[in-house]
């Protein structure tokens, strides 16, 4: 009983590490949507790190404004989170805020 339940410890953490190293080895980030930008600190983001490095911009953003006292959201600027479309005071939010 307990050399199944080790066994099964060892192959759940040989499953784990597999998993670590497929989504390491993807190949490179995700690109972003958009093929023009109007804001050079997204265009850089995501030149930089695709998709998640546009996201973690656009967290420490709103990190920002919830500091500063303003609470927003994804969905302030963007009507969804599969295609990004901006709502139509998504990109004039945007600037105010950089
Ligand atoms: C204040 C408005 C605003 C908020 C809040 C905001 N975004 Fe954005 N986001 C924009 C604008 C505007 C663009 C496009 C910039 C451009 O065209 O240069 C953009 C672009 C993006 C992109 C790149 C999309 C692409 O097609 O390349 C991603 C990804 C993204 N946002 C994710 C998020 C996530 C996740 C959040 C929440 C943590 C968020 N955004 C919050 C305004 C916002």
């Amino acid at each position: 009983m307990i050399s199944r339940l080790r066994l099964a410890l060892v192959l759940s953490s040989v499953f784990a590490a597999g998993l670590v190293v497929s989504s390491a080895s993807a190949d490179g980030p995700k690109p972003c949507l958009k093929t023009t930008y109007e804001v050079a600190q997204v265009k850089a983001a995501c030149d930089k790190g695709g998709l998640d490095e546009a996201k973690k911009m656009m967290k420490a953003l709103t990190d920002k404004a919830k500091a500063a006292g303003k609470e927003i959201k994804c969905n302030s600027c963007h009507e969804n989170l599969k295609d990004y479309k901006l709502t139509p005071n998504g990109l004039a939010d945007l600037k105010k805020l950089l």
